[in-house]
């Protein structure tokens, strides 16, 4: 015990004597996972990525996990502590096939559970068989299992993870109309509640919507509230991801398919509101960039103070290797996109560095791509540096 704390105070005095963090200088396509040759699938895909900041640090230390189909089933979760440079496995989540993962660093104490604690969220399935070699799970039919949002929670920043509550419910994994899964959750919080956003095919009304329910324990979770709906059924709005923009409205991004606009198999579209619990009534809008570019399927949004008196909201989509820009608060007439120099993916997410010009992007690889590897890049936001940091609660 004394040789314990005499060792945390001399770490503690390193720390303190210790130069301030640099982050690398801009980098692109650095490699975080490449599937070995020895693997019967060479196929990644969904990649998350979030920054460790809610405890006001910033050392730029990232953890990032992704779908991978090796011979036996887990999430693994890899850290950087050099800003995304540098990239080394630290654990693995297990629980079956745990698709469409996401990360989220609670930034205060929901329960038991303290800020900092870093929350994984999947789709679990669990099969009959053996995983299709391309993780082609629509053709597969193999899975004997429902669609599970599960919560698991790191208190050790990502070392070790627990199992904490089965959020939701569906159907075995199935996109066909009339089939009753669920998918890609999404996690934020609100008003001291934990929020799970989530694609849902269980409403006989809609073949797909977007759902969220929300928990002040991460025990316990309460009613499915609708945040799109579409009156035609046959429309399917799926993944959804919030991000708070500086004038205090948040924005909710999605996918609408199949076909929803000629041209464009799933456009993407997005909503305002005042609160990240009411967005069924909100204003729909189509994300058109001013050049007529609509980007397709699988979006991220984040928004950083950086670019100008009203910062800049950032959207990735699954198609373009470009990124599409607002610095208007996502004003529907000033999107511009703007080139990025990395490649595209399924689902690519991002990140608001501590030095809130950099965007980080992570990309898991393409949809249903037989041989792809995860990388990272960054992008540099166009205009000022902000002083102000993003996303960080910290005060
Ligand atoms: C996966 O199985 C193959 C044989 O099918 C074996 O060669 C390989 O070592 C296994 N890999 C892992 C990561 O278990
Ligand atoms: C799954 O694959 C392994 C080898 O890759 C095989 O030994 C096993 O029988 C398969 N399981 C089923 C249910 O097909
Ligand atoms: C995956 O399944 C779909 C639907 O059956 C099929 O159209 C597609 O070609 C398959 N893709 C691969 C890579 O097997
Ligand atoms: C389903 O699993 C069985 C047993 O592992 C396998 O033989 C078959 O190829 C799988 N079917 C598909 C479509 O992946
Ligand atoms: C998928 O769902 C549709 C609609 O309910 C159903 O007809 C079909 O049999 C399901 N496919 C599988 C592989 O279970
Ligand atoms: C409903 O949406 C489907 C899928 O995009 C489309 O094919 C169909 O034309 C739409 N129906 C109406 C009445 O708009
Ligand atoms: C949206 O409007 C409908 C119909 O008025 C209402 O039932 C629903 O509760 C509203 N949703 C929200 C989130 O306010
Ligand atoms: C900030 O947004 C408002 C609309 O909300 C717009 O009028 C103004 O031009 C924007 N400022 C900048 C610097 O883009
Ligand atoms: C990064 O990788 C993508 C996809 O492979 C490629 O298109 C792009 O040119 C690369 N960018 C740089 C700067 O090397
Ligand atoms: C923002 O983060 C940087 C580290 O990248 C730090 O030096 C700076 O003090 C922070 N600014 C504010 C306003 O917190
Ligand atoms: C933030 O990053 C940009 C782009 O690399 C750079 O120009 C700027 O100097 C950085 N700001 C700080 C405070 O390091
Ligand atoms: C996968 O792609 C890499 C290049 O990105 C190549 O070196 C490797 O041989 C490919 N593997 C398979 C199994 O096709």
């Amino acid at each position: 015990m004394r040789f314990r704390s005499l060792a945390t105070l001399v770490a503690a005095s390193f720390a303190l004597l210790a130069a301030p963090y640099t982050p690398p200088p801009i980098f692109t396509n650095t490699t975080i996972f490449l599937p070995p040759s020895d693997w019967k699938s060479h196929a990644t895909q969904c990649a998350r990525v979030t920054l460790l900041n809610q405890a006001c640090e910033t050392d730029n230390v990232l953890l990032t996990t992704f779908t991978i189909n090796p011979n036996d089933t887990y999430l693994p979760v890899y850290k950087s502590v050099d800003g995304g440079l540098t990239w080394a496995e630290l654990s693995r989540i297990h629980g079956g096939f745990l698709m469409q993962p996401f990360l989220y660093e609670l930034p205060m104490q929901v329960g038991n559970y303290l800020r900092g604690t870093i929350l994984a969220t999947a789709n679990v399935i669990k099969f009959k068989g053996n995983f299709s070699s391309t993780g082609n799970f629509s053709s597969s039919g193999n899975f004997s299992s429902t669609t599970n949002i599960d919560i698991y929670a790191s208190k050790d920043k990502g070392e070790n993870w627990d199992f904490v509550s089965r959020a939701a419910t569906g159907g075995a994994p199935n996109s066909t109309n009339g089939a009753d899964p669920i998918w890609e959750p999404f996690i934020s919080t609100y008003d001291g509640q934990v929020v799970v956003y989530y694609s849902d095919s269980r409403d006989p009304l809609h073949a797909q919507k977007l759902s969220h329910q929300t928990s002040g324990n991460l025990l316990t979770w309460g009613p499915v509230v609708n945040d799109v709906v579409n009156a035609n059924y046959s429309l399917r709005p799926g993944m959804t991801v919030v991000a708070q923009m500086g004038n205090g409205k948040y924005i909710l991004t999605y996918e609408l398919g199949p076909e929803a606009l000629p041209g464009s198999r799933y456009p993407v579209h997005y909503r305002i509101a005042d609160s990240l619990l009411e967005f069924e009534n909100a204003t729909d809008f189509l994300l058109k960039s001013q050049d007529g570019t609509v980007p397709n399927s699988a979006p991220y949004v984040v928004w950083t103070p950086a670019g100008g008196s009203n910062g800049t909201v950032v959207v990735s989509d699954g198609k373009y290797s470009e990124l599409f820009l607002n610095t208007e608060y996502g004003d529907p007439g000033a999107w511009s996109k703007v080139s990025t120099g990395l490649g595209s993916s399924y689902s690519r997410s991002l990140q608001v560095m501590p030095n809130n010009s950099v965007v980080l992007m992570v990309d898991g690889g393409l949809y249903r791509g037989a041989n792809t590897s995860v990388t990272a890049g960054e992008f540099v936001i166009p205009g000022p540096q902000s002083v102000a940091n993003a996303t960080s609660t910290c005060k």
